[in-house]
């Protein structure tokens, strides 16, 4: 992540600025800032080309100076004068973009002349945007030159405004700490990004302040979390369970919890994937954003009280591992005949989210996976499913979802979901029938939380950005999107109520 600098006055001479253009090429009021201070005509520059202005497009005006590239890189802003939030988040992204591809270590922002009370949140999200296009994973290419590595290390934002600007923008740099270290999660091949590795980066965060707890595959026999258990019996490290707790509110404050699924490798087990298995390494995408969110609301130091559970597994074939028709205890007490050993998320889920419902009595409960492919048929990569049995968190989390461009789409729960989940020889079976598979995976989940007010997030169609998966929201991001981090912290800050 680079570094957020916020100026009264900077010089740019020989830097590459960032201006904004409306469509009909129409420089917008801070883009007139950047002419004045750069003495630089860019109305005229503008005036050829393809470049119109279209909200993301980009066009850079070199000022051909002798030491790298210099001048004013102007970033679409779309017909209206009136920027939103997720309008600004896409110029960044775009802005972001364009600065790798310029490959320049530092740029300059001119704030100024976004309107006083626009400022704040809309540099923010621009600036949000920027690191957001601006990601790059490449830990595991050697090949790479120095030049195609990523060299943007500072951002300089010059305003008038710069003592309010600052503590938000040190606020966005923390948010980004945790997006990115989602997306690296997600991105890293399961070989790397194994449960321990996971359990590593959780302990990782005491230094933050946050209380770490590991339950390994033996405790988790114990506790009685058989159900999470089965789906690592085939692997060589079993199942781990990782409780991360913050707290930044007063101590008898209400806690909220996010769980989150952290299937590391997922080869569907016997009931073995005859598609898509190459793209699993990103079935851990519920558990990277929970740690995700976690580590940035303590890097905010939010005050708020919040605890992540990530269940985490591999599943895997072995002569250990679990048959299709086998039956496990969960840690409610319900025994589950697991019938298809690929439908593993929601055994991890539904052990991790009674568990904590049980020794946390949190006021909502929220989990996050990579559950179903039904739900990519469902809602493409526009939407995450979201499903709740309370129609207030429902609403809060669709509100910061659509803040922070994370969107979700409320699915159903009902009773005739649960009924497809009939077992003649267990309490329940793993998979319901033929039709509305995200739903019958939600209603596996709610039979595990009782009546603490719950909401589940399916992310299987927006976790990842690529040739089978889309680009979420068109946010036109590579890789690991890191879906998730963003809405949480915005939901657990209560900034959209
Ligand atoms: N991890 C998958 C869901 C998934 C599929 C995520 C494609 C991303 C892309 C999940 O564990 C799974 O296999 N679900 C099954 C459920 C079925 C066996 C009831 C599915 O969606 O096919
Ligand atoms: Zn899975
Ligand atoms: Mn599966």
């Amino acid at each position: 992540m680079f570094k957020i600098h916020t100026h009264k006055s900077f010089d740019v001479t020989n830097k590459v600025v960032v201006s904004f253009a409306h469509t009909d090429r129409k420089l917008s009021a801070q883009g007139a800032l950047v002419e004045k201070e750069l003495d630089q005509n860019l109305t005229s520059a503008l005036s050829y080309g393809r470049f119109t202005g279209a909200l993301g497009q980009t066009r850079f005006v070199d000022s051909h100076t002798e030491n790298g590239p210099a001048g004013v890189l102007v970033v679409g802003a779309g017909a209206s004068e009136k920027l939103d939030e997720n309008a600004l988040r896409k110029m960044g992204i775009a802005a972001g973009k364009a600065l790798w591809s310029l490959g320049v270590s530092e740029a300059v922002f001119m704030s100024e002349g976004l309107g006083p009370i626009l400022e704040v949140t809309a540099t923010t999200a621009f600036v949000e945007g920027v690191a957001l296009g601006m990601y790059d994973f490449y830990e595991h290419r050697t090949n790479l030159k120095e030049h195609e590595k990523q060299v943007f290390t500072q951002l300089h934002v010059v305003s008038e405004n710069a003592t309010e600007l600052a503590p938000q923008l040190t606020g966005a740099e923390a948010l980004f700490e945790g997006v990115e270290l989602a997306r690296g999660l997600v991105n890293h091949p399961a070989n790397v990004a194994t449960p321990l590795y996971v359990v590593e980066q959780a302990k990782e965060l005491k230094k933050l302040g946050i209380k770490v707890e590991v339950f390994g595959p033996k405790e988790l026999k114990k506790l009685g979390c058989e159900m999470m258990y089965s789906v690592g019996a085939g692997s060589e490290e079993g199942a781990h369970m990782v409780v991360m707790r913050w707290q930044g509110g007063k101590k008898n404050d209400a806690v909220k919890a996010l769980v989150g699924k952290g299937v590391t490798f997922d080869t569907g087990g016997y009931s073995l994937k005859l598609q898509l298995m190459e793209h699993m390494k990103s079935d851990m995408a519920g558990a990277a954003a929970v740690l995700g969110a976690i580590k940035a609301i303590a890097l905010r130091k939010s005050a708020v009280n919040v605890v992540g559970v990530v269940g985490l597994a591999e599943n895997m074939v072995s002569a250990r591992a679990t048959r299709p028709s086998d039956v496990v205890k969960s840690y409610k007490g319900l025994t589950v005949e697991v019938n298809n050993t690929d439908a593993e998320g929601r055994l991890v889920l539904g052990d991790a989210l009674s568990y904590i419902i049980d020794k946390e009595n949190p006021e909502e409960v929220v989990d996050i996976a990579t559950l179903t492919g039904a739900i990519s048929i469902a809602l493409g990569n526009r939407y995450a499913g979201l499903f709740s049995n309370n129609d207030a968190l429902a609403e809060k989390l669709r509100s910061a979802g659509e803040g922070v461009g994370e969107d979700l789409w409320r699915m159903p729960t009902d009773p005739s979901y649960h009924a497809q989940l009939k077992s003649s020889t267990a309490d329940i079976s793993n998979i319901g029938g033929r039709t509305a598979g995200s739903c019958t995976a939600a209603a596996f989940l709610e039979k595990f939380v009782g009546d603490t007010p719950w909401a589940h997030l399916d992310i299987a169609g927006v976790a990842m950005a690529g040739k089978v998966f889309g680009a979420a929201n068109n946010n036109n991001t590579k890789g690991a999107n890191g879906f998730g981090v963003r809405l949480f912290v915005r939901y657990l800050e209560g900034l959209n109520k």
